[in-house]
């Protein structure tokens, strides 16, 4: 098959200043790794444009780690290998080296792997302006009142060239049009030219920059929002790329109306999806795969883990919800844990310090105060009263409790699992439940009072 985008992610660098054990790629980003970023956006990028493209990760220091969590999450990317790193270009030789396909895309687009906010608009203005301008190649600039550490773009009449920070002149340092490290180039171009590349620099290195020459059909594309090109070399680096990129994700859920009440302490993972007409407060912590529907409130303090809220669910204050449905008008909290597989349905209503694990909870089912429900399913407009306990775990195993519809179970109660109770039942307070009840029933077990008097000495 000939593609028309060879997409090559370089991923061959060791990231030394990062002061991570993983090999930069791997750096944690949100809840992803560097690595992730790009090769999202690239598939985005071949998708959205109908292109026929291939993407292929360049990997040298610790190849093995970053080629095996690549081949573990995707599977459509090849490998080229970097045996020593020589520069940027000899990276890129590398690739070209790896396979005769790379030579027959028309079109080849150089990404690295440590610019996780360029998203897929970057690339796809870039490759329109090159289709339009029928240019050999372009690289993606933009300007920086302090560029230290960046290549300093040089225009000329026609084409520019890039001349590195440890390179430059006095004069040349002071340029703020710098070069973001992202490039689409005709494949044929760059094959003429990458040939004669050296290594006469500073560093001895072979630079992709050459490639770039003053007189050629080259040209750059100048991006306004510097924060697009923010590149992971330190740590701070990191902690500013997840800040653009958690602003990115806030600002495009407001975008499709969500209202947050201070948006800078609030923590959105990429893949949280938020509907029309929510409203987040300070501190939440969405992550993974989580889907909120629409006119939902999450408090402050909220932790919400792969979990699924329909239309005007509630989430408040301080509460934990991991692997849960919370379901239409349902809420939970303050203060609630909901662990994994529990369902609330519709207009359920769970209160401060209850604790819920593998619960099924129909349709307008209470649990107000201080209680344990674990494996358990609870039918429809139930209500549990304060300090319930299901006792769950023998020692051994664990057991199912269920409880049927329309039952009141008195305060400080507790079922012994396994057991039933059966619909419109009544659990007298202070009740330990070890026997199934049928439909109706009524049941109390605890201790007759005795009440004597005179017996309590005054002090
Ligand atoms: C590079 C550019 C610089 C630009 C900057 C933007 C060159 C010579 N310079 O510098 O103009 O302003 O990016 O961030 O290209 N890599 C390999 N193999 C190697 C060396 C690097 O795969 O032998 C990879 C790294 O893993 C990284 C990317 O290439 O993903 C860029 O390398 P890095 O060392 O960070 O380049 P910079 O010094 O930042
Ligand atoms: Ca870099």
């Amino acid at each position: 098959m000939k593609f028309s985008i060879g997409a090559v992610i370089l991923a061959a660098g060791e990231g030394k200043r990062l002061k991570l054990d993983a090999p930069k790629p791997l750096a944690p980003c949100l809840d992803k790794k560097l690595v992730d970023f790009p090769i999202r956006e690239l598939k985005k990028f071949i998708n959205n444009n109908k292109i026929t493209g291939r993407l292929t990760a360049v990997v040298g220091h610790k190849r093995e780690l970053v080629q095996t969590y690549i081949e573990k999450n995707y599977a459509d990317i090849h490998f080229a290998v970097q045996e020593r790193q020589l520069g940027t270009a000899d990276a890129l030789r590398s690739y070209f080296n790896s396979s005769t396909e790379t030579k027959n895309c028309e079109f080849t687009l150089v990404i690295c792997a440590d610019t996780p906010v360029v998203s897929e608009i970057e690339l796809t203005d870039m490759f329109n302006e090159l289709k339009a301008k029928n240019l050999d190649g372009i690289a993606a600039t933009f300007t920086e009142e302090v560029p230290t550490g960046y290549g300093r773009i040089i225009r000329a009449s026609k084409g520019f060239h890039i001349v590195e920070e440890k390179d430059a002149s006095d004069e040349q340092r002071k340029i703020t049009e710098v070069n973001s490290g992202l490039y689409i180039l005709k494949t044929s171009y760059v094959l003429e030219h990458l040939e004669k590349i050296d290594s006469n620099n500073k560093s001895g290195e072979f630079y992709l920059t050459d490639v770039f020459k003053d007189g050629l059909n080259v040209g750059v594309s100048l991006f306004k929002n510097k924060k697009t090109f923010l590149g992971v070399n330190t740590l701070t680096q990191l902690e500013e790329v997840e800040m653009a990129l958690r602003e990115k994700i806030i600002t495009l859920h407001r975008n499709n109306g969500v209202r947050f009440i201070d948006s800078k302490n609030v923590y959105i993972d990429s893949e949280v999806e938020i509907g029309y007409g929510t409203t987040i407060y300070p501190q939440a912590y969405l992550t993974g795969k989580t889907v909120i529907g629409q006119n939902c409130l999450i408090e402050n303090g909220a932790i919400l883990k792969n979990s699924k809220l329909d239309d005007n669910a509630q989430v408040l204050a301080y509460s934990s919800v991991e692997e849960t449905h919370i379901k239409n008008g349902a809420s939970a909290g303050p203060y609630a844990r909901l662990r994994p597989g529990t369902v609330l349905g519709e207009k359920s209503k769970i209160g401060n310090f209850v604790e819920l694990k593998k619960a099924v909870l129909e349709k307008g089912v209470k649990v107000s105060h201080l209680s344990y429900v674990g494996d358990a399913f609870i039918g429809e407009e139930s209500n549990i009263g304060c300090g319930f306990i299901t006792c769950n775990y023998d020692g051994a195993n664990k057991h199912v409790t269920k409880i049927g519809k329309n039952c009141f179970i008195g305060s400080d109660s507790q079922t012994v699992a396994p057991v039933e109770i059966g619909d419109d039942c009544f659990v007298a307070s202070s009740s330990t439940i070890t026997k199934n009840m049928p439909n109706g029933s009524f049941a109390i077990s605890r201790g007759q009072q005795m009440t004597k008097e005179g017996i309590w000495p005054k002090f």
